[in-house]
Formats: C-alpha cells, structure tokens, sequence
C-alpha cells in the first residue's frame, strides 16, 4: 500500500514535526556512537532546504513517564546535532502544549518519552503532539516497530503525515534483501540466545541459501548435533527447535552448517588460557568462545561466493581480543565482497566499528528491534498507520 513520502509535499514555511530515532548509547554523557543522528542529518537538511520550520522528535532510552531524571536529557544529542549541522539546535523543556520557535527553524524536542501517556499511545497526547505541526515526517525507522503516542498516534491526528527518506530508505534496503535478494544469499546470525531470536532463525531458515550461527546460538545447534558443549552458554529448551530449523533449510536445499572446530577456555577474559578444539572434543569443564580456523576459513569461503550477505550479530566473544578472530573474518570478508550486504543490531554495529568495515557495508540498518521485526516478516505498526494515514488522505483531497 502506498504511504505518503515527505518528498512529495511543499515544506516551505510549513511546522514540520520530524520523529527521528536519536536514542544513542551513551557513557558517562558522551555518546559512544553517533550512528542514528548521521543517518538522520540527510532527512534534516533536505527539510531545511525546502524551507521548513522543523521541530525533531526523539526518545532516549527507558525513562520513567512523568521523570525529570538528567541522564534521559537529550542535552548531549542536540549539541552534537549543533555540531554536525554546524547550526544551533536549541532544546526546548515542556514543549508539549506548544511553544514558539522564535527566530529558530530548527529545534530539537526533550526527550518525548518523559511525557505520560507516550508509551501507551495515549490519544490525547498524540492529538496534543499532533496540533503542533502542518506537516509530520515519520523517520525513526529504529522506532517504526513500536506503537507510541509520538510514532503511531500522531499519524492519525497530524493534518498530513509522511514518511521520511531514511525510513524510506531503510525499507528499500530491507525489502530489496528479502523480497528480491540475489542468489546465493547468505545470512549470518549471531548472539546468545535461540529464544531472543528465533523468528529471525525461522524466517531465513525459509530463506537463504546459508544461515551461518555463532555465539550461544551455534552452541545450543552444536548441542542438537548431540556433542557436549562443556560449560557454554546454550539453551538445552530450544534443541528441538534447532533440530527443526535445520531440518526445514535441509528440505529445501538450503544449510545450517554448525562449526567443526572451536575456541575453547575456562573463563572470558583477556588472560584466559585458550585453545582451539574440534567441536567433538569439547570437555566438561570448558566454555566456547569463538569458532576455530577450520570453521572460520569454510565460512569465509561460503561468504566469498554470496551475492547477497544479511548480517546481525557476532559469532564469538569479540569484546575480548582472543575470541574475536571468527568475528572479525567475517566481517573482513563481508567488505572485500561484491555482494550486496546489509548488516543491522546494535552488537553488529559496535563489531563494524571496531574492525572499522563500516563504509564497506553497502547498507547498515539504524534498527536493532525494528530491523529484526521486518526480518521477521512482523508487521510495523508505524507504517500500517502511514498506510491508512495515507488512504484517507486520498479520499479527502
Ligand atoms: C532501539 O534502540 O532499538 C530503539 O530506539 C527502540 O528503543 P526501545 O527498544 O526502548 O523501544
């Protein structure tokens, strides 16, 4: 269904609302990574260019509703906004009942969820958001698979609503891979648990051509194959269902491979004595922590030949210098390819970052839940509330 994009309407002297997602890790009040406020700045300038009086919408992480609590400020996100817009980005408090931009025609919002009402969708709040604008640009993909007063609500009371290009973007990149990808098509899945993403494991168990597993997750498929995996991190619960996963790509020609070799010590850390085991010789006592040099030179070669490479999620302890050799393989390998690759999740992020792969990733989704949540095959509630936003729009003009 067709949504309404902000390139297609007049912004010129309009309130423009825009919803991005500017929720940041931060430490210590220094964001540790500005990732989602780039990807934000194309949308930002092209409004500005049109002449928009814009106010930018965000929340920033889990605060209480109601809250004043300092660490939930977006005071650091609008003074690195300043910076990279080389222009003030004045942060307005108590903005909810209105308030004037003054000379300002660009202004960035507090944090939208110490406002009652924002997690629940409360109508009245989103009617409250929605009178501020002309104009609201929905952008946060990051957001777009939750329904909040400020992602969702506001679509039904806002005059106009619209998608933003990096939503649109992000949607391109995400339907291109999993609609249309080009064969063969490899996804890399790490992390530690099966349970946290088993509809991801489901979805391209039906998809690709290689699902590639690492972390706690190949662990507990390592298990299913009935070797022990010592001490590891794994999920006795969801053997049946790693059985199933593989049986499912096996019956349409597709492979779960599990590693055949691993890196094995008695605890994670930087000193921890470490060696490399066939996955048959783990001992009781032992933890996994990476795959070995023969799993990481077969997937390597599987990723080498992929057309189309999906990446969330490292295979191996990689905060820890030792544990990183599968992770950073991997990633090597993903930039030197000519295949098109996306990679999306917040660990994933943090591993473009050390191995310093990030402009070599042809796309890098700002979504962890989001982007999971399309992977899925979820629908996001956002852009349904687009859709209909749309729809009626139509039938009025
Ligand atoms: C994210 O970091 O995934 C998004 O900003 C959404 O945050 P949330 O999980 O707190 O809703």
């Amino acid at each position: 269904m067709a949504i309404i994009e902000m390139s297609d309407l007049k912004l010129k002297n309009k309130r423009v609302l825009l919803r991005e997602d500017l929720n940041v890790p931060l430490k210590n009040g220094e964001i540790t990574s500005d990732l989602r406020i780039r990807a934000a700045i194309p949308t930002i300038k092209q409004a500005l260019q049109a002449g928009a009086k814009i106010m930018i919408m965000s929340h920033l992480g889990r605060p209480d509703e109601g809250s004043s609590d300092l660490q939930f400020s977006l005071a650091p996100i609008a003074a690195h906004l300043s910076k990279l817009l080389k222009k003030e980005v004045p942060l307005i408090q108590n903005w909810v009942n209105g308030f004037e931009m003054g000379s300002h025609n660009l202004v960035l919002l507090e944090n939208v969820r110490l406002i009652p009402g924002e997690k629940d969708n409360k109508p009245d709040l989103a009617k409250k958001i929605a009178s501020l604008c002309d104009i609201f640009v929905m952008d946060a993909f990051a957001t777009a698979h939750r329904a909040e007063a400020s992602t969702c609500g506001v679509i039904e009371y806002a005059p106009i609503a619209c998608a933003g290009p990096l939503l649109l973007g992000e949607l391109k990149a995400l339907r291109n891979i999993m609609h249309t990808p080009k064969r063969p098509m490899v996804a890399i899945v790490g992390g530690s648990k099966v349970s946290t993403k088993l509809g991801l494991l489901d979805a391209l168990s039906q998809k690709v051509d290689t699902l590639i597993i690492g972390g706690g997750i190949a662990n507990t498929f390592i298990a299913a194959e009935g070797y022990t995996v010592g001490r590891s991190l794994y999920e006795p619960d969801l053997i049946d269902e790693a059985e199933r996963l593989s049986l499912n790509a096996k019956q349409r020609g597709a492979e779960i491979p599990i590693p055949t070799d691993v890196i094995v010590a008695d605890k994670l850390s930087e000193d921890a004595e470490s060696s490399a085991r066939l996955v048959s010789q783990v001992d009781d006592n032992e933890k996994i922590y990476d795959l070995g040099p023969d799993t990481i030179k077969k997937y390597v070669s599987i990723i080498k030949k992929a057309k189309t490479i999906l990446w969330n999620g490292p295979v191996g302890a990689f905060e820890i210098e030792q544990f990183g050799e599968g992770t950073e393989a991997i990633a090597q390998t993903i930039a030197e390819s000519k295949g098109f690759s996306v990679a999306g999740g917040g660990d994933t992020l943090a591993a473009i970052e050390k191995y310093r792969i990030a402009d070599k990733i042809d796309y890098i989704s700002t979504g962890g839940g989001a982007f999971l949540s399309y992977l899925e095959g979820k629908p996001l509630p956002t852009i349904s509330a687009l859709e209909k936003h749309a729809l009626q729009h139509e039938k009025v003009t």
